[in-house]
């Protein structure tokens, strides 16, 4: 099992079960010497599934000595081990006051457990200082790609016990991070999210959500959530409720919330997705990320477009009508065989199916069909050709958000 299937399957009971002091789960492991003793407090299931290395500890933990157990590890310090911990639990990792001789130390401890997705982090982490040549410790100037696992049976720093009296000490210590999740929340209809997205918006502590997810969608939410929409605030300025939202998410992960990010269709499909995911990456949260329906798909089959279908259309291409600040975008040559969609391109379809004959070859009777409020009550279906459609939006009035599909798969169901 993945690490993150792993996680997603155990998370909200393995929330439940650390608060709850379940003896049963919940281990303490006592790691560094004396004076500098330092207790965590792990779920054994988790322990055991993430790496053959806490695997075979646990096994032979409760196979010998019932409640006590002993990690004979020497080269783990309380602080990386601290930083595992969370790891496995949150998914995310901070490199906040941690120096480059820690972090390979970590690096080296993550790939003896095996824990590949913190390994991938921290490369990535050290290859970028060392390209912004912040590296100056020769020791991490190459980094290790495999690491050989020490005996260490002499030098036994590491004890582990359920111990229930020090459970809510230890779990003061260990205070879980936020946890965020790009979500994506299909093109309207609610029926139409993912179940993974809808549980997490079950159990999110905040949501931050575009304007362009519709009411319906919102609806879903349980009244005691909290709900920004920081397009409201800054609805004239882009850049400026971006940044806003962003704030708003990693204000919400220090304080250790469950945040959703919800974004209108597909996460990762023309709407900042890969942008937010590196925002938090680089403050220490890495996001999951849960697909959702895109309008791309979703718009032409709602309205009978097969975007490809045999003999008609082999190609399918998906383009942008706003490019960066808003400047026009690169127009696409034409192909008989290609479906050809248009995201953002509404406002000003007179110019870009101008653009399409002119520049692209498009042959002005080429069909077209614009979707309005795909999946929502109010879907609006409006039918031309590339000379034509442009006019009839004007006379009928456009009411967004709307996708422009073009193409010969655009009668094949008419
Ligand atoms: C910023 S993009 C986001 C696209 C989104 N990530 C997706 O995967 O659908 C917004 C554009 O998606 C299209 N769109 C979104 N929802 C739609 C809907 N329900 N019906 C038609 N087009 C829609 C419109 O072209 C709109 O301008």
């Amino acid at each position: 099992m993945s690490y993150n299937k792993l996680l997603s399957n155990f998370s909200s009971k393995i929330g439940k079960l650390l608060e709850d002091d379940d003896d049963e789960y919940n281990i303490i492991i006592r790691v560094g010497e004396e004076p500098n003793i330092k207790h965590f407090k792990a779920h054994s299931i988790i322990l055991r599934a993430i790496s053959p290395y806490f695997r075979d500890t646990c096994k032979n933990t409760t196979k010998k000595e019932g409640n006590l157990f002993y990690i004979e590890k020497s080269d783990i310090s309380p602080s990386i081990f601290d930083v595992i911990l969370r790891f496995i639990y949150t998914g995310t990792i901070s490199m906040e006051n941690r120096n480059n001789t820690e972090i390979t130390k970590l690096l080296e401890a993550a790939q003896e457990l095996k824990l590949n997705e913190l390994v991938g982090f921290l490369k990535e982490h050290l290859i970028q200082h060392r390209n912004q040549g912040d590296l100056k410790d020769q020791k991490i100037q190459k980094i290790p790609s495999s690491i050989t696992v020490k005996n260490v049976k002499d030098s036994c720093l590491i004890q582990s016990s359920i111990h229930p009296n020090n459970s809510r000490e230890s779990s003061k210590s260990l205070r879980r991070r936020g946890k965020i999740q790009l979500v994506g929340s299909g093109p309207g209809d609610p029926n139409l999210l993912t179940l993974a997205a809808y549980q997490a918006i079950q159990e999110a502590d905040v949501i931050l959500s575009d304007k362009l997810v519709p009411n319906e969608v919102l609806k879903l939410i349980p009244s005691h959530i909290e709900v920004l929409i920081a397009a409201k605030k800054f609805c004239a300025n882009v850049e400026a409720s971006q940044a806003e939202l962003n704030r708003l998410g990693l204000e919400a992960l220090n304080q250790g919330k469950k945040v959703v990010r919800l974004k209108q269709g597909d996460p990762f499909l023309f709407g900042r997705g890969g942008e937010e995911f590196v925002f938090y990456r680089s403050n220490g949260y890495i996001p999951q990320v849960i697909p959702g329906i895109s309008s791309c798909m979703s718009a032409p089959l709602l309205a009978n477009i097969p975007v490809t279908h045999r003999g008609v259309a082999s190609q399918f291409l998906v383009c942008t009508g706003t490019g960066r600040k808003n400047t026009l975008p690169e127009i696409p040559t034409y192909h008989p065989y290609r479906t050809t969609v248009f995201l953002m391109a509404c406002h000003r379809i007179k110019q870009i199916t101008q653009d399409l004959m002119k520049e692209g070859n498009y042959p002005a009777e080429c069909p077209c069909v614009v979707i309005e409020k795909a999946s929502c009550v109010d879907q609006n279906v409006i039918k031309g050709t590339i000379g034509t459609i442009a006019d009839i939006l004007e006379r009928v009035g456009h009411n967004p958000p709307g996708t422009l599909v073009i193409g010969w798969s655009c009668i094949t169901l008419a």
